[in-house]
């Protein structure tokens, strides 16, 4: 059983749609033991509550310095002795010590095709923002493993979506959510519970393709 922690930061629609996918089935062999967010008024620690899932809010305002959030942030995760780590829509960035300790076990679901609008500054609507303002035909989601930098771990699933003619980012932004961010978390999640997913110089591969 593979034991995941998820990350969060705000409303939660990629959390709840894990959650979906355990409880029906489609994310098999799988356990969330723990949500953890930074933002006490992030709905998506009430989606955990409301599916009986131990949520807590560690936040860098109630610490003197970042690196006692961080020491804290890390044992809070460990208290759980997870498999698995989701950043699902977590917006502080991880300690180093949680990165090395969880090399290959943490992932994160960014909503472009990376390497586009990627990297420092691209999060939320941003990243939308700027494919419109880019003209691109095609945009979509990403999961990936996450390692030291921004957004440039080893590549698991990516889902593209199409713009459409007078897109806003909001819509953008939620079709991407929809077509693509709601369904590679799961299936990633579900790939990686049943042993199919592995790393080898410095790029996934998927078993059973
Ligand atoms: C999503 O757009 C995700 O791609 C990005 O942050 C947002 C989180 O949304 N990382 P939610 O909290 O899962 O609704």
């Amino acid at each position: 059983m593979l034991k995941v922690v998820v990350l969060v930061s705000g409303g939660g629609t990629n959390l709840q749609a894990v959650i979906d996918g355990v409880e029906e089935g489609s994310i098999s062999n799988t356990e969330i033991v723990g949500v953890i967010s930074n933002n006490k008024n992030a709905y998506a620690l009430q989606r955990a509550k409301n599916h009986g899932i131990e949520a807590q809010c560690i936040s860098p305002k109630d610490f003197a310095d970042r690196g006692k959030f961080n020491e804290k942030l890390l044992e809070a995760v460990d208290g759980y002795a997870p498999d698995l780590i989701v950043l699902a829509g977590f917006l502080v960035v991880i300690p180093p010590a949680m990165t090395k300790r969880y090399r290959n076990r943490m992932i994160n679901i960014h909503p472009s095709l990376i390497p586009s609008f990627c990297g420092t500054g691209y999060y939320g609507l941003k990243v939308h923002e700027a494919a419109l303002a880019r003209g691109v035909k095609v945009v979509g989601a990403t999961v990936h493993f996450v390692d030291e930098g921004t957004d440039t771990g080893p590549i698991i699933l990516q889902k593209a979506v199409e713009v459409q003619p007078g897109d806003t980012p909001e819509a953008l932004q939620r079709r991407v959510m929809e077509q693509a961010e709601w369904k590679i978390l799961p299936r990633a999640i579900d790939l990686i519970a049943n042993g199919r997913v592995s790393v080898k110089g410095g790029r996934t591969v998927i078993s059973g393709e």
